[in-house]
C-alpha cells in the first residue's frame, strides 16, 4: 500500500499483550501509518513487542504488575480485570507525558485501543480525546456479551429473545448457555466495564468483512450508538510486518516448497491452548494414518507437562520420516498462503481463521474456548469452508477420516470450493469500490476530522 500525505494528529494505539490481539492492532497500526497518521504504541510490559520491528511507531512501554499466577491460571475474567486495573494509573502518566512533549509540533488526535484494554476509554474521557475501540475478534463476540444474562440491566437482550435467522444458524443462544449462564462475579463485571466502555467511544473499528457477518453487524448497530468500520481482514490491507513473539522457524517454507500443489495439513492451535498427552498421541497417529504430508506446530507448552516434542514416540517420527515437519512456531500467514497448502486443522482463533479464509484454506475445526467455539460455528455451518472435529472424539480414526474427508474426499469438494469463493470475496472486499476498502476510507474521514 502507497504510503499517503501525512496528516495532522498523532494517534495512540493500545495494545492488549497477548499475540493473538498484538498482531491485529499492530496490522492496524501499519494501515493507519501508511494513511499518513503518526502513530505511538503504548503497551504494558507484558508480553512486549520487539519495536525494531517496527521503526516507524514510537513505542511507550507502562507497568503492568501483572504476576505469573495471574497470567497462568488461565481465568479470563480476572486476568483482564486486574490489567485494567493495573495500566490505569500508568497509562494516565504516560498520556500525561505524550501530550506535553516539548518537541512535538502535532497534536496528539485520539487513542484507539483493543477492547479488552478498556482503561483506555475513562482516560480518554478525562482528557476529553476520542477513545476508539477495536474488536479483534468476530463481531458477533461484541454481541455474546450485550445478550449476556444480566437480568439488572433493561439495555441487554433477554435470554429469551428470538435473535436473528443468523444467529440461530450460529447456535449463539446454546453458546451463551453453555458458555456464560451462571457467570462467575468477574466475568459480570468485565461484561458491564466491556459495554461501558464500548458504549462511550467515538467509533468502533472490527477486524471483519461486512459480508462475513451482515446481519449481525446490523443487529449489532442497534445496540451500540458509535459508527462502526468493519475494516478487516487487516494483514491483507498492509504489508506488515511478523509481530511474533516466539522465533518464526522459516526453515518450513523450504520444507513446503518441496511438497505437491495443496497436498498439505498445516497444523496449528495458536498460542495459548494447551492439550494433554493423550491428545498429542492421537494427533499424532491420525497425522501418521492419513498419509498425507504435515507442517504441526507444536508450541512449546502446548502439551501441558512437557517441553517439546519428547513425548512423541520415535516409531511416529520414524514412520512420517520427511513427510512431517514439525516446528515450535511458523511463519503462518506465509504458510497459509503457500501453494503447498491445502488443509489447515485449527483451533479457530479469529486471526488465524481470518488468515485461512483470506488464503482459501478449508479448515479442520477443533476449538478449546470462548470465541472459538463461535468461530468454529461459522466455520462449519455458516460460511461452510470445514468441516467439525468433535472434541470428545480425538481418537487417531476419527481424525484420520476427518483429514482425508477434508483434504481428498469427495465429500469434502464443496467445503473446498467454498474456501476459494471466500477467497475471491475476501479480495474483492479489498478492491477499490469494495466494503473493507470503502469502510477504510470512511474510517479514515472519521478520524482525520479530529
Ligand atoms: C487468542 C484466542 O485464542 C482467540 O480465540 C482470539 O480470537 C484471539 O486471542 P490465539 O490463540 O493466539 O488468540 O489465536 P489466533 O487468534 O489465531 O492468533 C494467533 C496468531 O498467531 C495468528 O495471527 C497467527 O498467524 C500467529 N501464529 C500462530 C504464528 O504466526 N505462528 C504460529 O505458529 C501460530
Amino acid at each position: 500500500m502507497e504510503k499517503e500525505g501525512k496528516k495532522a494528529g498523532r494517534w495512540v494505539l493500545v495494545l492488549y499483550p497477548f499475540q493473538g490481539h498484538i498482531n491485529p492492532m499492530l496490522q492496524l497500526a501499519t494501515i493507519l501509518h501508511s494513511k499518513g497518521f503518526s502513530i505511538i504504541i503504548v503497551h504494558p510490559e507484558f508480553n512486549s513487542p520487539n519495536p525494531s520491528n517496527h521503526p516507524e511507531f514510537t513505542f511507550r512501554p507502562i507497568p503492568d504488575k501483572l504476576s505469573e499466577s495471574n497470567v497462568s491460571l488461565g481465568d479470563f475474567a480476572n486476568l483482564v480485570l486486574t490489567l485494567n486495573k493495573h495500566c490505569l494509573a500508568p497509562f494516565q502518566q504516560c498520556m500525561n507525558q505524550i501530550l506535553h512533549e516539548k518537541d512535538s509540533t502535532d497534536h496528539v488526535a485520539g487513542i484507539i485501543y483493543d477492547t479488552l484494554s478498556y482503561f483506555a476509554q475513562s482516560v480518554a474521557d478525562d482528557l476529553r480525546l476520542p477513545g476508539i475501540s477495536v474488536r479483534t475478534s468476530a463481531a458477533a463476540t461484541m454481541l455474546v456479551f450485550a445478550v449476556f444474562p444480566n437480568p439488572d440491566k433493561e439495555d441487554s437482550i433477554s435470554e429469551n429473545q428470538t435473535l436473528e435467522v443468523d444467529l440461530q444458524i450460529l447456535q449463539l443462544q446454546q453458546l451463551l448457555a453453555s458458555i456464560l449462564r451462571n457467570p462467575t462475579d468477574a466475568m459480570s463485571k468485565l461484561r458491564t466495564e466491556v459495554i461501558h466502555a464500548t458504549k462511550s467511544s467515538s467509533a468502533i473499528i472490527v477486524n471483519t468483512m461486512d459480508f462475513l457477518e451482515e446481519a449481525v453487524l446490523s443487529k449489532i448497530k442497534e445496540y451500540f450508538p458509535s459508527p462502526i468500520f468493519p475494516v478487516g481482514p487487516f494483514h491483507k490491507l498492509a504489508a506488515t510486518r511478523s509481530s511474533s513473539l516466539l522465533k518464526e522457524e522459516t526453515n518450513c517454507l523450504s520444507w513446503l516448497d518441496k511438497q505437491a500443489l495443496k497436498s498439505v495439513l498445516y497444523v496449528s492451535f495458536g498460542s495459548m491452548a494447551t492439550i494433554d498427552e493423550q491428545e498429542l498421541i492421537e494427533t499424532a497417529w491420525g497425522l501418521a494414518n492419513s498419509e498425507l504430508p504435515f507442517l504441526w506446530v507444536i508450541r512449546p507448552g502446548l502439551v501441558r507437562g512437557s517441553e517439546w516434542i519428547e513425548l512423541l514416540p520415535k516409531d511416529f517420527l520414524d514412520r512420517v520420516g520427511e513427510r512431517g515437519c514439525i516446528v515450535k512456531w511458523a511463519p503462518q500467514r506465509k504458510v497459509l498462503a503457500h501453494s503447498a497448502v491445502g488443509g489447515f486443522w485449527s483451533h479457530c482463533g479469529w486471526n488465524s481463521t481470518l488468515e485461512s479464509i483470506s488464503e482459501g484454506v478449508p479448515m479442520l475445526c477443533r476449538p478449546f474456548v470462548g470465541d472459538q467455539l463461535l468461530d468454529s460455528k461459522y466455520i462449519c455451518h455458516v460460511w461452510k469452508v470445514g468441516l467439525e472435529l468433535e472434541n470428545n472424539n480425538l481418537e487417531r480414526g476419527k481424525i484420520e477420516e476427518a483429514i482425508k474427508r477434508l483434504m481428498l474426499d469427495v465429500e469434502g469438494e464443496n467445503v473446498r470450493k467454498n474456501a476459494m469463493n471466500l477467497k475471491e470475496k475476501t479480495e474483492l472486499s479489498l478492491t477499490e469500490g469494495g466494503s473493507s476498502s470503502n469502510y477504510l476510507n470512511d474510517l479514515v474521514k472519521h478520524i482525520s476530522s479530529n
